[in-house]
């Protein structure tokens, strides 16, 4: 055997996005060498006896890790950092299933992007208990960040770039800028994601709103309404095709105004894909940013949780089973409540926006498959395979195949989980968004490229077992 590992998962259901079959996995070293029939393991004399390892799956399922595509781990935002590094931030992540990530480097206004790139590797490499790809925030496109998107694509696996139509003053590109990045990326077919919300007018609300002192958490969402989603949504796309229908993906996507566009451009024929959070799927405007006093501040984010006295919770879960949103990721952007989201205290509009989530993806979604949202197999097509497929890292990633990483979620769907702090909480972060959700479902075993890191309810990962990944094109177009 020359010395790799081998490892059996016995008696499990393997899911993939086309179905369900009783299979048991042989892993080679990093990679899954097959995937076999009940009993052909035995024909083929592979036994507990001569492999090194044996996972017992009977009564579970065996699906590939988590993908999560949107995260930032120790970014700069808002007047602070992310609380994850990128150390805690996948150790958190292996304890939900996740196998990869990929996060944003963040070029700023007049900064250079190759610089920008580096400050990322420079936190990541050595550090991340899981695989790690970068996308590239372009924050300033001027005709130094044009010619840096190309040589990402050619030479360092980026191929998608995020664009801000939010954020004036920070990271917002306007009309001009937008379509001239876009029409780089087409170049090279390269991908814009795209933060879609009129920032310009967002600002207005906001200023209006501290002016009248309306500064509670709430109004973070009152003033960027569903309908300034659904317009940027709206330019995003037309100026998509403009610049020749280059590939364009709407992240965080949170109100029906916004799905219903990118709907209409699917039934089009044009490559335009959304994601969706689960924070979008679940908290509300009512039941988590208006909670009393400063409390909601734990729920800033942006895009903004939407009322539930609308449909959008209904529409998003819709819009999965219909492809309309192609994938689930987190935007885990974590803060702690004391001393960073209290930067926010008595002016909304200076709380750090994100939430953090990327441990409880899987965990979330999967409750959306017992409370009949979602089939199982749609779970392992929006969480798994789907994100991979996008950004260009399948068959490798997201998928239970022989030659894939062997990166792989032992899932026990009788087992259960309680999210909070003082139960299941590993994030960098003194307060969870997740507070007390249940889920009929539990994380068993994770593996990363072979390696087991967790199991038993320990991890048994490392720092610096994560590799980079550079990524090729997108695999999902029509
Ligand atoms: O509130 C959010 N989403 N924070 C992270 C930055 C972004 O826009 O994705
Ligand atoms: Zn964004
Ligand atoms: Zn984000």
């Amino acid at each position: 055997m020359n010395g790799v590992t081998r490892t059996l998962i016995t008696g499990g259901t393997v899911v993939s996005p086309t179905g369900r079959i009783a299979a048991d996995v042989l892993i080679d070293g990093e990679t899954v060498a097959a995937v076999l029939a009940p009993g052909q393991a035995e024909g083929l004399g592979v036994t507990a006896a001569n492999v090194d390892t044996t996972i017992d799956a009977a009564g579970k399922y065996v699906v590939p890790g988590g993908v999560d595509v949107h995260t930032h781990m120790q970014m700069p935002f808002g007047g602070t950092e992310a609380s994850d590094t990128f150390e805690t931030g996948t150790t958190a992540a292996a304890w939900g299933g996740i196998t990869t990530i990929v996060d944003f480097a963040v070029q700023n206004t007049g900064g250079s992007v190759q610089d920008a790139l580096a400050a990322w590797h420079e936190k990541a490499d050595g550090n991340c208990a899981i695989d790690y790809g970068f996308h590239q925030i372009i924050g300033g496109v001027d005709e130094e960040s044009l010619k840096a998107m190309t040589y990402l694509v050619d030479n360092e696996g980026i191929t998608s770039f995020k664009l801000f139509m939010a954020y004036p003053g920070v990271l917002y590109s306007d009309d001009g800028q937008i379509l001239r990045a876009m029409q780089t990326a087409n170049e090279s077919g390269a991908m814009i994601m795209m933060h879609a919300e009129n920032g310009i007018a967002i600002d207005v609300l906001v200023a209006q709103a501290v002016a009248r002192g309306d500064t509670d958490p709430r109004f973070h969402s009152l003033t960027r309404p569903a309908e300034l989603e659904g317009e940027a949504t709206h330019r995003a796309i037309q100026l998509a095709k403009v610049a020749g229908n280059v590939p364009l993906y709407i992240v965080h996507m949170s109100a029906s105004e916004a799905l219903e566009e990118v709907a209409a451009a699917r039934h089009q024929g044009h490559n335009v894909f959304a994601e969706t959070c689960p924070q979008y799927l679940y908290l509300s405007l009512e039941d988590q940013l208006a909670q009393p006093g400063f409390e909601g501040a734990k729920w800033v984010c942006s895009t903004p949780l939407r009322t539930k006295h609308e449909h959008h919770h209904r529409d998003l879960w819709k819009g999965l089973r219909m492809n309309e949103l192609a994938v689930v990721s987190t935007d885990h952007c974590p803060f702690c409540f004391k001393e960073q989201k209290e930067m926010g205290i008595g002016d909304f509009s200076k709380i750090p926006n994100g939430i953090g989530g990327v441990e409880h993806r899987m965990e979330l979604l999967y409750q959306g498959v017992v409370n009949g949202e979602i089939s199982l197999e749609r779970w392992v097509e929006t969480c798994c395979t789907t994100p991979a497929r996008m950004f260009g890292m399948y068959p490798k990633k997201g998928i239970i195949a022989p030659g894939a990483d062997a990166d792989i979620l032992v899932w026990d769907p009788n087992g259960h989980t309680t999210i909070g702090v003082e139960h299941k909480h590993h994030m960098n972060m003194d307060h969870s968004a997740w507070e007390g959700f249940e889920i009929d479902g539990k994380v068993d075993t994770v593996l990363s490229r072979g390696r087991v890191i967790i199991e038993d309810d320990t991890f048994t990962g490392s720092k610096g077992h994560g590799q980079y990944v550079k990524r090729g094109l997108s695999q999902y177009l029509v």
